[in-house]
């Protein structure tokens, strides 16, 4: 999705302008602050981002979003600058799976096939066969024979949810979201009574209880183009807040309520601390600087440059 520049405010002005004089590229996620969504050439999900850092003319790479995605886009782009405003821009998920427990997980089980969510380090990449995101995960585990033993990491609610999609049996990793786990499926019944006639659409990194009142799941740009090509106009949306700026715009007639999170009524519990480490002003430093900036040794991304491709080949 590529976004207008119309009505910016100074510092945006500036970060564009900047950008420009480098040729750099800025990438932003779905989740990122409205008015970092602003200045960015492309937003996307998780999928389509990869996909453009695999095809973009830019010399310089200035991701806004977390740290994987960043280091995604710098093993398919080693001869590129990768920058990243906050390098502390983690993710639960990436941080469930170290390196030297999940090698003894395939230690263990080793006639298995390795899928990785693409939410996980790149050492991780390093020990998988195959990648996958929450649009296209359904696609890759179908694309395994039946009869091969699986292992699926690092998230085990979008795994449960695979599995019951492809009637597969995997092994999972025990790693979760902590934005998306924290939805009250209590809370959410209590707002779906107020409002009968919406449609409740999630994210699969959502637990199964919350999936299994889902009227629609799918990933990030999956939830938006439900929402732009439904009949209905009320929509309770499990996922991250920053999805609703982009889908408001999207469908300004509709109504989008946030699904409320255990902790609190407000959708302040269902923002990923990470994702918003992010802020404009960082960004404008890190392209300024050309720093802070990913790095990772060769070896180890044509090692993870594997299980990638292979995704984006599939998909
Ligand atoms: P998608 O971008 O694939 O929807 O994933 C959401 C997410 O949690 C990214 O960290
Ligand atoms: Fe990770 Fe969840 Fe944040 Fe996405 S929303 S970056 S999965 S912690």
């Amino acid at each position: 999705m590529t976004v207008s520049t119309l009505h910016q405010t100074p510092l945006q002005e500036k970060v564009i302008k900047l950008k420009e004089e480098k040729n750099a590229v800025i990438l932003a996620h779905f989740y990122q602050e409205p008015e970092i969504q602003e200045v960015a050439d492309f937003i996307g999900d998780s999928l389509e981002l990869a996909r453009k850092a695999a095809e973009t003319t830019a010399d310089i790479i200035l991701f806004a979003g977390v740290h994987f995605m960043a280091e995604t886009a710098k093993i398919l782009n080693p001869s590129k600058k990768v920058l990243l405003p906050d390098l502390q821009a983690g993710c639960s998920l990436a941080d469930s799976c170290p390196p030297e427990a999940f090698r003894e997980l395939k230690r263990q089980y080793s006639n298995h096939v390795v899928v990785t969510y693409i939410n996980c380090s790149a050492e991780i990449k390093t020990l998988s066969d195959i990648v996958c995101t929450s649009s296209n995960a359904e696609k890759i585990i179908n694309s395994i024979p039946e009869d091969q033993p699986i292992i699926f990491a690092p998230d085990k609610n979008l795994g449960k949810y695979l599995i019951e999609k492809t009637g597969r049996k995997m092994l999972l990793w025990d790693g979760a979201c902590i934005v998306h786990e924290a939805f009250s499926l209590d809370k959410l019944l209590e707002l779906y009574k107020q409002h009968p006639t919406a449609q409740i659409i999630a994210h699969p990194e959502s637990e199964s209880h919350i999936l299994k009142v889902a009227n629609y799941i799918g990933s990030t740009s999956g939830m938006l183009n439900y929402v732009k090509s439904s009949e209905h106009d009320t929509f309770i949306v499990a996922t991250e807040a920053g999805i609703l700026h982009q889908m408001q715009k999207d469908v300004p007639h509709k109504t989008l309520i946030p699904a409320p999170a255990k902790e609190d009524n407000t959708c302040a519990c269902s923002e990923c601390a990470f994702m918003k480490m992010n802020t404009l002003q960082k960004l404008y430093n890190c392209l300024e600087k050309e720093n802070p900036e990913i790095n990772l040794p060769p070896e180890m991304m044509e090692k993870a440059l594997v299980p990638i491709q292979r995704m984006l080949s599939l998909s």
